[in-house]
């Protein structure tokens, strides 16, 4: 089976990088079965808009339905595998130093062997109370069990409520998150933007960061974002990637 043909100028800048930095968002885990922000929603929770879930202000007011849509995700991550991207990301930092941030709240990267530096919007697998901060872990819910609303622990610290380790809206990212991203993408010689539409900031803004800095981009993305890039290559994550990767041999 022949694969994309990789845009000249992407091969080019990914075999002269010796330090790469990714920064992923929703589509770099849509081809493992992880719906995209933007999707609509199935289901259970076609409802639903996940922009109104994820707040503090839907926390304060129904916790137990903002609990049962984080669990019922965390059940669906903890059943998807990583793709043929995730995978590729993992095989180039194998080959050259390879960084990555993420705005994904799942545990892709890492089951596929990548070392994430930065999860800029937290992660499904980070629990703690929302009243002392203590983390907590939980097992992974049956998919099966979670139908409606499902109250949230109780901290056995101080019987605040334990909550979802993710960032919500109007919340501020994870201390020194950005900062980091931020370091990291200055000290890069390539930064690839793969599945991110590109419509929350801060993460938004890093491309146009790394374009200021002199720093070459590649955008992997089936879909026009309007995001700054050297070169915008329309092709999902887990065809793209493992064709690119392929080229540095
Ligand atoms: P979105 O759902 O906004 O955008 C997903 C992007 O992935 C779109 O631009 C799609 O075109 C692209 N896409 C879809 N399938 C793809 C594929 N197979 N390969 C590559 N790209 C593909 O997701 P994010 O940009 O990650 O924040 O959203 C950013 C943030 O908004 C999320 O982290 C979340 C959300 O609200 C918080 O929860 C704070």
């Amino acid at each position: 089976m022949s694969g994309p043909v990789v845009p000249q100028h992407a091969r080019e800048l990914a075999q002269a990088a010796r330090r790469v930095l990714v920064l992923s968002g929703a589509g770099m885990s849509a081809e493992s079965g992880v719906p995209t922000f933007r999707d609509a929603q199935t289901g259970l929770w076609h409802r639903y808009d996940p922009a109104e879930l994820a707040t503090p202000q839907a926390w304060a007011r129904d916790p137990g339905l903002v609990w049962a849509w984080y669990e019922w995700r965390r059940s669906l991550v903890a059943a998807c595998q990583p793709n043929a991207g995730h995978r590729a990301l993992a095989e180039w930092a194998r080959i050259a130093e390879m960084s990555v941030v993420t705005q994904n709240v799942d545990d892709l990267h890492e089951r596929a062997g990548s070392a994430v530096v930065v999860h800029l919007h937290g992660s499904l697998f980070a629990h703690r109370c929302d009243s002392c901060g203590a983390p907590v872990e939980l097992p992974v819910p049956d998919q099966a069990e979670i139908s409606g609303r499902l109250a949230p622990p109780v901290c056995v610290h101080c019987t605040g409520r334990i909550r979802p380790g993710v960032v919500w809206f109007g919340e501020a990212l994870p201390a020194g998150a950005l900062d980091e991203a931020m370091t990291q993408i200055e000290a890069s010689d390539l930064v690839m933007v793969v599945g991110t539409s590109g419509m929350v900031h801060p993460a938004a803004a890093l491309p146009g960061l790394a374009v200021s800095a002199g720093v070459p981009v590649v955008e992997i993305n089936p879909n026009p974002t309007g995001l700054p890039a050297d070169v915008h290559w329309p092709v999902t994550a887990a065809v793209g990637l493992p064709a690119l990767v392929d080229q540095l041999g």
